[in-house]
């Protein structure tokens, strides 16, 4: 008999679910705008039927509720899945409604709130930074200016997007003057340390395969993802492990159930300090590039889970050394040319694509969004993935009105 799994969101990154539910026979209900499932339909004739998201709303967790809810009682499907943060929320109350696998109701609303995951993560007794949780930021003044350099972040926004390190008074004073009005926010102690993000799926509330990925960021104050090194745990086999079980704590702490997920982590000596956790796959075509690492579907793996399907974890091939790397603009400007016809064709990357289109105005990044392509990697070496990823990142975009430079 054929399956049906309702995927709720499916923006270009997601699209992987799309493929891979085609290779596995399973019929697709998609929750999307009226745009983006015009678009789907055709690509992917395994989508029988959709509901609309409206395109101003698509910003917050409770426009999508209702649609799911509405197709998840039409289609009757054997599983439900959020694809990013923003569906998460909606995909769990689906699920608990109609009895299917998924994260939980309870792991889905802390995934959605970074003060219940500090809570959560105290209560555990995980290693995570020192933090208030301000009504608005003046209110944390006394705390942020004893405990200098702090890390200022929204409770419910993604892709570093709001985060800002702050590390004077004055820039305290400045910050306060500009967010004053953001209303509540967290305020957190600033770990140093190398940043890592610990990828797991779980079944029934046990970590059944667990997956490491090193990252590089932008660093102060903004700590936007430059690159990420998948499969990291074959270089550092004891770090592996550690997160694996990290993951497993997480996993408890949370109460996350079934699904796909992942902890973000500073190492701070022998702690992994968490930064947050998230029910859901990761973004920054992470999933991709582990896929690649680990000679399987990712995605394949993520919709079994969703669906109740019977499925063995991906095992150890031969290693590759894949990740994903961004390229970004060092100065304002409105974008010319990423000069993608030339890095595209280096050795080592796979697939790309352009994130902003020539003519947008570009900044150095401040948040994910910045960023105005990707590279998807596939080495035979760590140092040949290393190599590239640094090549990657002196590649200047050209501006309009200058003169022109080679990357
Ligand atoms: N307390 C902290 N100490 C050091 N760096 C932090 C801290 N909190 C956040 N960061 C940096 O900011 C990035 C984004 O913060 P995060 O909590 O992951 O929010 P987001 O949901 O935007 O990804 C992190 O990946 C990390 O590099
Ligand atoms: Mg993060």
């Amino acid at each position: 008999m054929t399956r049906t799994v309702v995927l709720i969101g499916a923006a270009p990154i997601a699209e992987g679910y799309l493929k891979a539910a085609g290779e596995l026979g399973l019929r697709v209900g998609l929750v999307e705008t009226a745009e983006r499932v015009a678009a789907l339909r055709d690509a992917y004739p395994w989508v029988v039927d959709a509901q609309e998201v409206d395109a101003a709303l698509t910003g917050r967790d409770d426009a999508w509720i209702r649609p799911t809810e509405t197709l998840v009682a039409r289609l009757g499907p054997d599983g439900v899945l959020a694809s990013s943060e923003i569906h998460v929320l909606a995909g769990a109350m689906a699920q608990e409604r109609h009895r299917l696998p998924g994260p939980g109701l309870d792991a889905a609303a802390v995934s959605r709130d970074k003060a219940q995951q500090r809570f959560r993560f105290a209560r555990a007794g995980l290693a995570q930074p020192l933090h208030v949780k301000a009504p608005r930021l003046s209110a944390a003044s006394d705390w942020a200016l004893a405990h200098l350099p702090v890390v200022v972040k929204p409770l419910n926004r993604a892709g570093s997007d709001g985060v800002e390190r702050v590390a004077t008074p004055e820039q305290w004073a400045d910050a306060v003057a500009r967010r004053d009005a953001e209303g509540r926010l967290l305020v957190e102690e600033y770990v140093e340390g190398q940043e890592y993000s610990w990828e797991g799926l779980v079944s029934d509330g046990r970590v059944r395969f667990g997956s490491l990925t090193r990252k590089l960021t932008t660093g102060a104050p903004h700590f936007v993802e430059l690159a990420h090194f998948s499969a990291h745990e074959r270089t550092d086999p004891l770090l592996g492990k550690a997160a694996d079980a990290l993951g497993q704590a997480v996993t408890d702490a949370i109460g996350m159930r079934t699904g796909i997920m992942f902890v973000e982590f500073r190492t701070r000596g022998d702690d992994l300090v968490i930064m947050e956790v998230a029910v859901r796959a990761p973004g920054d075509h992470c999933m991709d590039a582990m896929s690649l690492a680990y000679g399987t579907d990712l995605f394949a793996h993520a919709l079994a889970l969703a669906t109740g399907t019977p499925h063995e974890p991906p095992s150890d091939p031969a290693p590759r050394y894949t990740g994903s790397a961004f390229v970004v603009a060092d100065r304002e400007g409105v974008l010319e040319s990423a000069h993608e016809t030339r890095w595209s064709a280096w050795p080592g990357v796979v697939r790309h694509g352009l994130d902003a289109a020539p003519g947008t105005p570009v900044r150095p990044p401040r948040s994910s969004a910045d960023r105005l392509a990707w590279a998807l990697l596939d080495c035979a070496t760590p140092e040949e993935r290393e190599e590239l990823v640094t090549r990657l990142g002196a590649v200047r975009p050209a501006l309009a009105g200058e003169a022109v430079q080679r990357p």
